[in-house]
């Protein structure tokens, strides 16, 4: 069985072939970072138009690359929610005009049910499962039973982790995304440089901004004393928290649970810190962590293709979507 996947909901056009939900013939990827880069952050209008510049190209360049014609394609799956909503419909448009065109059923794909499927490609998932969900835009702890059901049992109560790395990095001057460059200096740095009070937030919820403002509140008053602050002590203070803290959250609720497998899913995935520690933890009590090799972690179209995969073999109703599908910017992965 072969699906195209369409990704556009934020700063990245992907197109990819998956066979059989586990064979990734092609996974293109047109990072927009470069562009963004300038601005501190993704700017949507821009965003929008480079997904129209590119998409043509990176579908024949994804096509080519898988040694297949639209023809071998049984299925086009896209990204309808949640995301830039300029930048979804031009993912969606395109799903649409291809599906119509080639007469092939669509599948509307949540992106962040997306980042989760993206750990199936590459390995045996046993459910049930914890996944944690850490991207730019999400924070979640779910529960997946055995029929693929989700269910949300903690969110952040304000910023997403992704976001929070990003602030803190643009506030310390060191680039965009923040995520990559923190990551790499927490081995730079001193992680007991700056503390950083855990935020009390009760069961599996989750509170960045108290931490995110420790650090623009350390970077702020070194400037006004005139004294140079170092990035790399910041950053291995921020890091060593936020990662304590999502460890103990999703060892909270794999106890609770009762569960074996935990699953990481979204761009903070790829932090090494985040792998290893939970990986360390998580071992201790005889469960076992995932997670999706770097391409697969941050926005791409073969993780979309593997969540319609799932969809596919395993939701009862609400597979396909016709010519009238729209773009959400908002969605619970629990409403999808
Ligand atoms: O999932 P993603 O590609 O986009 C969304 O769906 O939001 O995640 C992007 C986020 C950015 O905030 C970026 O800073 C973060 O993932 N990120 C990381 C690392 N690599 C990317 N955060 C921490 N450590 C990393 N190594
Ligand atoms: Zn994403």
């Amino acid at each position: 069985m072969i699906i195209l996947g369409i990704e556009t909901s934020c700063d990245e056009t992907s197109i990819a072939v998956l066979k059989d939900g586990k064979e990734v013939l092609s996974n293109n990827i047109s990072s927009q970072i470069d562009i963004h880069k300038e601005y501190g952050g993704v700017v949507p209008e821009i965003a929008s138009r480079q997904h129209i510049k590119n998409i043509a190209t990176i579908l024949e360049e994804s096509l080519e690359q898988a040694k297949i014609t639209m023809d071998d394609v049984d299925y086009v799956a896209v990204t309808y929610a949640p995301g830039l909503i300029g930048a979804l419909l031009v993912g969606i448009s395109f799903a649409k005009g291809l599906a119509y065109g080639h007469n092939l059923p669509l599948i509307p794909v949540h992106h962040i049910k997306g980042h989760i499927y993206g750990n199936f490609i590459e390995h045996e998932i046993e459910l049930p499962c914890i996944a944690l969900v850490v991207s730019g835009g999400h924070t979640n702890i779910v529960h997946i039973d055995k029929k693929h059901k989700f269910e949300i049992l903690g969110s952040t109560l304000d910023d997403a982790i992704g976001e929070s790395y990003d602030k803190v990095a643009r506030v310390m001057g060191i680039g965009y995304p923040g995520g990559p460059v923190v990551d790499k200096l927490y081995y730079k740095g001193d992680k007991m440089a700056l503390k950083i009070p855990e935020p009390k937030v009760q069961g599996y919820d989750f509170s960045f901004s108290g931490i995110k403002t420790s650090v623009i509140n350390a970077v702020n008053k070194a400037k006004m004393k005139g004294i140079e602050f170092k990035p790399e002590d910041l950053s291995a203070s921020f890091q060593n928290r936020v990662v304590d803290i999502l460890c103990k959250k999703t060892l909270k609720a794999v106890k609770d649970k009762g569960v074996k497998q935990i699953v990481i899913a979204g761009g903070v995935a790829a932090n090494s810190l985040l792998r290893s520690e939970l990986s360390k933890r998580a071992e201790e009590i005889g469960v076992k962590v995932s997670y999706p090799s770097m391409s697969l972690c941050t926005d791409n179209a073969a993780m979309i293709a593997a969540a319609a995969y799932y969809k596919l073999k395993f939701n009862e109703e609400n597979i396909f979507a016709d010519l009238t599908l729209n773009g959400k910017a908002t969605l619970d992965i629990t409403k999808d």
